[in-house]
């Protein structure tokens, strides 16, 4: 089935259960607040767009955007599709969508603006059949939170019951600075939602090579018998940036990549890495795993050698010259917010006693890359002489989140000729080349999953309490540290190259 089809047919002929074609929502609201702001603009209304574009969404869908400002909606939320669209532009498609476009102004200590909000939701369920259900994106500070989530307590608009269908939260990371906050904001969620209808956004379990990663781990028969501490030397997770804070100073400053994304991002890849075989791929089995694995990583006894933090300077990245973070426009100069994190995390566990799992994460370095590399131990024995096997490095798993979508397979082969040289090949699966349909974006995949109630792909607050409990003591010694520093187009501070070498490893180059 092409993703570009358009319009939004419901096939009376279609078995519900049939798998294997795409679930269309009830009809129902989507409800954004913060609906200018950046996520909303650059994510969230090209993704409904290309949902409906795809015939995804619902007959009589509903997006009702609540803003301070209410400029005009309907025209920003176009230019938004238009420009973040992946499928194909139809302004037929917009037309139809943009009937089901609603505004509501106000700030978040506006009663009369939720209430307003409130009594537009009722009016929906006459005029589009919405039957009560909708689902509150919570595309806002986190400091916010709060006031947004009395106001809907007050106005009832969380509760199931009182709205005669189903009522769910969206909530974007990072949950919480720490442990303790994460589990305040947690027991505010749940007081206001019941614990079921809350979806954690990580839009990293979005990406389509994130979920191949289990469709390869458990749907073959090669990988799985090597994959453990017998045959895999180290894990590297790397997700590096080649943009700086850009704009986000207000957010970023306060945050760092340690929270902003080895929390969340890195280590949810890391538990899909290492986490057994679920029972089934459905919500829960899948948590559990993931929580096992959570709740089994150990950072190194000491710190000091094992984990780097750092904050780029001035410097070439992407053939631009580009500013230093303390230049950057809304940071302090003498801020010691960390830009660049890499960690060495444990996971004790049978099948993982004495692998290492080094992350990194970075902003500022060379290029967008995103990548899990399984790296082998070498062949127990070569019966080769040292100068055959002089190229021949360790075999390797690479899984391409993105860009460049694909898995590449790193092996030692025979160079032709009368030698009998060893030296390092590549075999290559590229997403591009093996299926002409292309690969939905996180946000459409997550948002249409919100609408169906699939929790699958969304973490559970004990992940999130697991993933903290990793991260505060780290967050807690590095406060004690200022950041090593590295020029921004570098692969981060030279200590983060030293942390491997005391192990005699390296970094991959991406
Ligand atoms: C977000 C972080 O979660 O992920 C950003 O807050 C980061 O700092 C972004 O830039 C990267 O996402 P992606 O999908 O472009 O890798």
């Amino acid at each position: 089935m092409s993703t570009d089809k358009p319009g939004q047919q419901i096939n009376p002929l279609r078995d519900p259960d049939d798998r294997r074609l795409p679930r269309v929502p009830e009809p129902c609201a989507l409800v954004i607040f913060g609906a200018t702001g950046d996520l909303s603009r650059r994510k969230l209304i090209p993704a409904i767009y290309d949902l409906a574009n795809r015939g995804l969404l619902p007959p009589g869908f509903v997006t009702i955007g609540f803003a301070r400002d209410r400029g005009n909606f309907v025209d920003i939320a176009k230019q938004a599709a238009q420009e973040g669209a992946r499928t194909t532009w139809r302004e037929e498609v917009w037309e139809r969508l943009a009937e089901g476009v609603h505004f509501v102004a106000g700030t978040f200590e506006d009663d009369a603006a939720f209430d307003e909000l409130a009594a537009t939701l009722t009016r929906l369920n006459e005029s589009h059949g919405i039957a009560g259900n909708a689902a509150f994106y919570l595309a806002i500070p986190p400091v916010t939170f709060p006031l947004v989530l009395k106001q809907m307590e007050r106005t009832k608009m969380a509760d199931n019951e009182a709205a005669g269908g189903w009522r769910r939260v969206v909530v974007e990371k990072p949950f919480g600075t720490d442990l303790p906050s994460s589990q305040a904001l947690n027991t505010l969620v749940d007081d206001v939602f019941t614990p079921n209808d809350v979806f954690r956004i990580d839009h990293y379990l979005g990406k389509e090579t994130v979920q191949n990663l289990l469709a390869l781990r458990f749907a073959n028969t090669f990988f799985e018998p090597v994959w453990n501490g017998l045959y895999v030397d180290s894990v590297q997770i790397t997700m590096a940036e080649d943009v700086g804070i850009g704009t986000r100073a207000g957010f970023y400053d306060k945050t760092g990549a340690a929270r902003d994304v080895l929390q969340n991002h890195l280590l949810q890849l890391l538990a899909l890495t290492a986490m057994e075989e679920p029972v089934s791929f459905d919500a829960e089995s899948i948590r559990t795993e993931k929580l096992k694995v959570l709740r089994a990583i150990a950072l190194p006894e000491n710190p000091a050698t094992h984990a780097v933090r750092g904050q780029y300077q001035q410097g070439w990245c992407a053939g631009e010259r580009v500013l230093g973070y303390h230049d950057e426009q809304g940071v302090a100069k003498d801020s010691t917010t960390e830009t660049y994190a890499a960690v060495q995390l444990n996971v004790e566990t049978r099948r993982w006693a004495g692998v290492p799992f080094y992350l990194r994460t970075g902003k500022r370095l060379p290029r967008r890359v995103t990548e899990i590399a399984v790296l082998f131990r070498e062949a127990p024995h070569l019966p080769f002489s040292n100068t055959d096997t002089e190229q021949l490095g360790q075999n390797q798993l690479v899984i391409r989140v993105q860009p460049d979508e694909g898995i590449t397979l790193k092996f030692g082969s025979k160079v032709p000729g009368s030698q009998m040289e060893v030296r390092d090949v590549a075999m290559d699966f590229l997403y591009g080349e093996s299926f002409t349909e292309k690969s939905p974006e996180a946000y459409e995949r997550l948002v249409l999953d919100v609408l169906l109630g699939d929790s699958t792909l969304f973490p559970h607050a004990e992940e999130v309490a697991a993933s903290w409990r990793v991260i505060d003591p780290l967050q807690e010694f590095w406060s004690q540290v200022p950041p090593a520093l590295y020029r921004a187009g570098e692969w981060g501070p030279a200590a983060a190259d030293g942390m491997l070498a005391q192990d005699g490893r390296t970094w991959r180059r991406p």
